[in-house]
């Protein structure tokens, strides 16, 4: 009786069962009232006496061997049966579509880099500003015009709470903390109220620099500009500079590059002049050193100030300003090769 007791234990412990109906025809065979376990409780009557302690406890122990190991083959294959039979687990995970850089990222850390091996680090100050930092401490007139309504967004009704109008405001916080040498570079988002088009948008991007140290001149100026022009649009780019207005600076320039379109030979996109406009810039005026707490009897220093969406214009040829903020990705996919 030992050596079936035995077999069957050998038998039980090889069971297995793909689904729960055959775990119950397991069930039946070895535990139900007709099954194997219970033909062995049936012949226990006839084991002799001296035996029947060894045997039951073989028997018991033969039962809660078969009860444990259908009870683990039924909870397996209810589990399985809960799978969605659609769900094919072999097949390889979707595949992540990956995003691309921003072209106007791209282009400020072109910028940014330019700047950089020249010795300028990135500084960066609050779009929520105040008239100090965007205009008077830049020497604008009270009665300057681009501190009109028009142009400028306020934040409730207090006109000091304000979206920096240009990143020129960073000059000016940068100044008011730091002693020359300053070599700076502020990328950032600015903000002017213009009805949006192909060619104005609410919000766009500048890149601002400042330099002021002892004895910086206008040529250090030109300088830095022939390098970055020539870094940014390639060694052939001429400049030119025409005298302008701003606040900040004097004297003040606007920079022009000689048209890559056409390469200066005269184009719709130059309107036919050979040059293309593309910052503006100028020795710091002093009053602006002195408002930010530099003696401009001693430094001097120049700054210019350019839009991200210009140079990406030019650089890629972007007619229409809003396809920058509508991040439609057909448009953000063309600029995957890009660098
Ligand atoms: N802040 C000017 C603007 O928004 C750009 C600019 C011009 C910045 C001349 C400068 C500068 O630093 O010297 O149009």
């Amino acid at each position: 009786m030992l050596d079936k007791i035995a077999n069957l234990k050998a038998e039980i412990e090889a069971l297995a069962a793909s689904t729960p109906q055959e775990v119950e025809a397991l069930r039946i065979k070895y535990l139900s009232k007709k099954g194997e376990v219970s033909a062995l409780m049936a012949d226990f009557r006839n084991v002799a006496a001296d035996r029947k302690k060894e045997v039951g406890m073989a028997i018991n122990a033969l039962k809660m061997l078969a009860t444990d190991k259908i009870n683990s083959l039924k909870a397996a294959t209810e589990q399985a049966d809960t799978l969605d039979d659609t769900l094919d687990l072999s097949r390889s995970a979707s595949p992540v579509a990956l995003g691309t850089r921003h072209p106007l990222s791209l282009v400020r850390d072109e910028i940014v880099n330019i700047f950089s091996r020249l010795g300028f680090t990135v500084a960066e100050g609050p779009e929520i500003e105040d008239d100090w930092h965007v205009f008077s401490s830049l020497n604008f007139a009270e009665d300057h015009p681009a501190r009109d309504m028009q142009d400028t967004f306020f934040i409730g009704r207090n006109p000091d709470v304000l979206l920096r109008t240009h990143t020129s405001s960073v000059q000016s916080r940068v100044m008011e903390h730091t002693q020359p040498p300053i070599r700076i570079v502020c990328p950032g988002r600015v903000y002017r109220n213009e009805a949006i088009s192909a060619r104005a948008h609410c919000f766009f991007h500048q890149v601002e620099a400042l330099y002021v140290d002892k004895n910086v001149s206008f040529a250090d100026l030109k300088q830095t500009l022939l390098y970055f022009a020539r870094e940014m649009f390639g060694p052939d780019t001429a400049i030119r500079l025409r005298p302008s207005y701003f606040p900040f600076t004097e004297p003040s320039a606007e920079m022009d590059i000689s048209c890559n379109l056409c390469g200066g030979k005269g184009c719709g996109f130059c309107k036919h002049t050979g040059w293309v406009e593309i910052l503006g810039c100028g020795m710091v005026d002093p009053n602006v050193l002195d408002a930010c707490g530099i003696d401009s009897k001693v430094y001097s220093g120049f700054a210019l100030g350019m839009g991200i969406e210009r140079i990406a214009n030019l650089k890629y040829r972007v007619n229409d300003l809003r396809l920058f903020s509508e991040n439609d990705v057909r448009f953000l996919k063309e600029f995957t090769h890009a660098h």
